[in-house]
């Protein structure tokens, strides 16, 4: 049995309890990092229900690349050696920041691990979205009534233009790349006034800006995101 599961967005005390319960009673967990020998955000969260002693902790590098060839292969790498512990007859639980189904790599592990091993039985365990995360933490509403919302990221303006256009709220994750272009795309769409910036949600270090003008040409952080909530 495979479990992808979310560990939320930076607080322990945001792993739901069925997380918790899987991730200290599975033999071997799978952990995504991007660099060799880096820390896991996804592991410090869940690090109190680890037990290094009793588990095995498999390291999976996937390299932050847009190039095509580099990321399937670290995809396939990833799947096989998952499927060997599987195959092996061992549960396993593959940590994910946030929730699994939401911009995580979890996904394409699994479509590669589906096709060497189509008898595999999966189960998502859902977890707090960093979109629900900075919501709460800057006190925005995401949708009430019968609004509607859209989920973008930072890297197509077209995209952010038609949503901005089209819906109530709009959340743009992967802001970091992009900043000063959606910055420049919201000022020109008049809603620069309406928009917080979510750094680090519920995590060390987090920051809620509701002036987000002022942050043109810093380096942003990686956990960053954007609410536009029009009025
Ligand atoms: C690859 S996506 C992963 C999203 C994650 N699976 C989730 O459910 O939130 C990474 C992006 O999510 C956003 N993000 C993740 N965690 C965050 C946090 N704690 N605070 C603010 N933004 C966060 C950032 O925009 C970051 O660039």
């Amino acid at each position: 049995m495979l479990y992808g599961v979310g560990v939320g967005p930076g607080d322990p005390e945001l792993l739901t309890l069925k997380a918790q319960r899987l991730i200290s009673q599975v033999p071997v967990v799978f952990v995504p990092i991007s660099r060799q020998g880096e820390r896991s955000v996804a592991m410090d969260i869940a690090q109190h229900c680890l037990d290094p002693n009793k588990q095995e902790i498999v390291f999976l590098l996937f390299p932050m690349s847009r190039r095509p060839a580099v990321l399937q292969e670290a995809w396939s790498e990833a799947a096989a050696k998952i499927a060997g512990r599987l195959k092996a007859g061992q549960d396993g639980a593959f940590l994910t920041e946030g929730d699994p189904g939401l911009y995580s790599t979890f996904a394409y592990v699994l479509e590669r691990l589906r096709s060497c091993l189509p008898e595999l039985r999966v189960e998502i365990v859902p977890g707090v979205s960093s979109i629900n995360a900075a919501a709460a933490r800057s006190l925005t509403p995401l949708a009430t009534g019968d609004e509607s919302i859209a989920v973008v990221t930072g890297a197509h303006m077209d995209k952010l233009k038609a949503a901005l256009r089209n819906h109530n709220t709009v959340v743009i994750l992967k802001v970091k790349p992009a900043y000063d272009r959606i910055l420049d795309m919201l000022e020109q769409e008049g809603l620069a006034g309406q928009a917080v910036l979510v750094e680090r949600a519920t995590s060390e270090g987090e920051r809620v800006v509701e002036d987000i003008k002022s942050l043109r040409g810093q380096e942003m952080d990686y956990f960053s995101l954007l609410i536009v909530r029009k009025r």
